[in-house]
């Protein structure tokens, strides 16, 4: 049955074969353990071949994923038209669909304003959504500030009107789990994005977790990446971008790059990367159509691959073109 999963994974590796004597050598695994699945029926394995064999599956199944991952995954080289989804809200806000749970799950959620807002509105489906029907409310239990909210798991993450505290509002229990300050974040309009509306500090996550984007006094005002614990909301770990903070637009992350526009204005574009990988920035110049001449918020769905945007009381959707690099010397 396991095996049986893993299957449908070969074309896809296939797609990629020009890359690879490491996606090789995995096709060689996976026929090899197929084989010797297929030679004796569990019974007529010794009891050590079939826990050996079980350890090699789960073992091949793990690094078949992790690879498809990463396979997933590349560097941001452009930007599709926008579609415009709806035109509802005042002109600053937010929207968003889980960036974790699974397709089956279509539930988007709409935190109009930037300032003081507690009220989220719960929409069953995309379709729901553009038809303004089937929503339930949250009540959220602290006001926001900002528009840098994020799902993640079926918990938002947000900043705490008039401070850095990060609070995990649970959709299910209707409750608010963790709180928790981002050490010397800055808050209260002190570094916000260029638009300003207190959006100090931005939640966001992409393909391999949940992570902050703020700055503080130490920093100098330059933006600030950090991974988060999404159960304790520890920082686990910060990279100094080097970017001011107030000179970005707005900020997103695909693939551990973080990706920072230079405008929230009309001619905004995908100005400077930076790679957690690599610790190292670079210049980019990738342009989009900013429709209605004023973002603020600007969030990647690493489940959908899209990029969700609020633009002057529009919620405006874009594709992503990633183009893919499989690193042949690196382990799978
Ligand atoms: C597959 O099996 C052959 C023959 O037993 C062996 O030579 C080869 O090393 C195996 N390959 C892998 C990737 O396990
Ligand atoms: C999502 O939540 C479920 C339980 O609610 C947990 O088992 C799973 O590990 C979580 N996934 C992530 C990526 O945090
Ligand atoms: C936040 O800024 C406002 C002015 O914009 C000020 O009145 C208020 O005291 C500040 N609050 C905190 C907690 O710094
Ligand atoms: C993104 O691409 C998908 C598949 O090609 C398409 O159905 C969808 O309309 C596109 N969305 C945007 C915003 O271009
Ligand atoms: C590929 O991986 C190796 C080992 O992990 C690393 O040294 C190298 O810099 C990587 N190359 C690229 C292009 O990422």
């Amino acid at each position: 049955q396991q095996m049986s999963d893993l299957l449908p994974l070969l074309p896809v590796l296939d797609q990629f074969r020009s890359d690879s004597r490491l996606i090789a050598a995995l096709r060689a695994e996976v026929a090899n353990v197929s084989l010797e699945l297929g030679w004796p029926c569990r019974e007529e394995l010794g009891p050590s071949t079939h826990e050996e064999l079980q350890q090699r599956l789960l073992l091949l199944q793990a690094r078949l994923h992790a690879c498809l991952q990463r396979l997933g995954c590349g560097k941001l080289t452009g930007v599709s038209n926008p579609i415009t989804v709806r035109a509802s809200g005042s002109r600053f806000g937010s929207w968003m669909s889980d960036t974790v749970t699974p397709s089956a799950d279509s539930r988007v959620w709409y935190m109009d304003g930037y300032l003081r807002g507690r009220r989220v509105l719960e929409f069953r489906t995309l379709d729901d959504f553009v038809a303004g029907q089937n929503f339930i409310q949250h009540l959220l239990p602290h006001p926001w500030a900002g528009t840098g909210h994020v799902v993640f798991n079926g918990s938002l993450f947000y900043n705490k009107y008039q401070s850095n505290v990060a609070v995990k509002y649970h959709f299910g229990s209707r409750s608010a789990l963790v709180q928790r300050s981002l050490p010397g974040a800055g808050y209260n309009n002190t570094f916000p994005y260029s638009w300003g509306g207190f959006s100090d500090i931005d939640f966001m996550a992409d393909e391999s977790g949940l992570w902050a984007v703020y700055t503080t006094q130490q920093n100098a005002g330059n933006i600030v990446l950090s991974r988060l614990d999404p159960h304790s909301l520890e920082v686990l770990r910060s990279w100094d971008t080097g970017y001011p903070k107030r000179s970005a637009g707005e900020s997103f992350l695909i693939c551990g790059t973080l990706y920072v526009t230079n405008s929230h204005l009309a001619g905004a574009k995908v100005y400077f990367a930076y790679d957690t990988g690599s610790s190292s920035s670079e210049h980019t110049d990738i342009p989009f159509h900013n429709q209605y001449s004023h973002i603020s918020m600007l969030d990647y769905n690493p489940r959908q691959r899209v990029l969700y945007t609020w633009n002057n009381g529009h919620q405006v959707v874009y594709n992503v073109t990633l183009f893919h690099v499989v690193n042949t010397s690196g382990d799978i």
